[in-house]
């Protein structure tokens, strides 16, 4: 039915008019059955992921000396993670929630294991952490997008940007790990990013720009 003068079905909700306390941001989604709570405990580990996955590819990626290649790819991987704790923080303080105050607690809650240098770091080794890594990376959005999709959209479409470019960066590991490890070729279908960084689909300046 249309609406009228009189008749403005989405003037008014559950959250009283001028309450601060609560978001009809938020209630929406609670009425289309999502646990909000858990959403937003799950976005926090994640962005803690994101987070010191960006710093141990810092390390991963100055061991890769002398693999020019190696090198760059692992930076287009590694400054896409940042872009992806950009993307996402802003949503966690959304919903309502926020960063721990201590770094310490967000790097023990981050939701995918410490990406550490292999004691012996060839470069066999150090691309089979990397490989690991962005797949505990796209378990952890295919999970965000599942728990978003069809009741909280906004969080879904930063997840699935996010996941996008996790499962380009698994492909370019397997390529890469396949033929320094095994000598096959199994095609990324991947040439170049246009600079480090590019982020095509997590790109977060229309964003965030603080
Ligand atoms: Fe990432
Ligand atoms: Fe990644």
């Amino acid at each position: 039915m249309a609406a009228t003068r009189d008749n403005k079905p989405h003037a008014t909700g559950r959250v009283p008019a001028g309450d601060v306390t609560q978001r009809v941001g938020v209630e929406q989604m609670t009425a289309r059955g999502l646990n909000i709570e858990e959403l937003r405990e799950k976005l926090i580990d994640a962005a803690g992921a994101e987070f010191t996955t960006y710093y141990y590819y810092t390390i991963l990626r100055m061991h890769l000396a002398g693999k020019e290649d190696y090198k760059e790819i692992c930076e287009d991987a590694r400054l896409e993670d940042r872009s992806h704790f950009e993307l996402i923080t802003p949503r966690i303080y959304e919903l309502g929630a926020g960063l721990p105050r201590d770094i310490r607690d967000f790097a023990d809650r981050a939701g995918c294991p410490d990406a550490y240098l292999p004691d012996n770091p060839t470069a066999v080794d150090i691309l089979t952490v990397l490989l690991e890594a962005e797949r505990c990376a796209i378990r952890t959005w295919n999970e965000i997008c599942d728990l978003t999709l069809g009741k909280d959209p906004r969080t879904y479409n930063l997840a699935s940007r996010i996941l996008q470019e996790e499962i380009e960066h698994e492909a370019w590991f397997i390529e890469l790990l396949s033929m320094e490890r095994d000598g096959v070729a199994r095609p990324s279908g991947h040439f170049r990013r246009g600079t480090p960084g590019d982020a095509p689909h997590s790109k977060n300046l229309p964003f965030y720009v603080p």
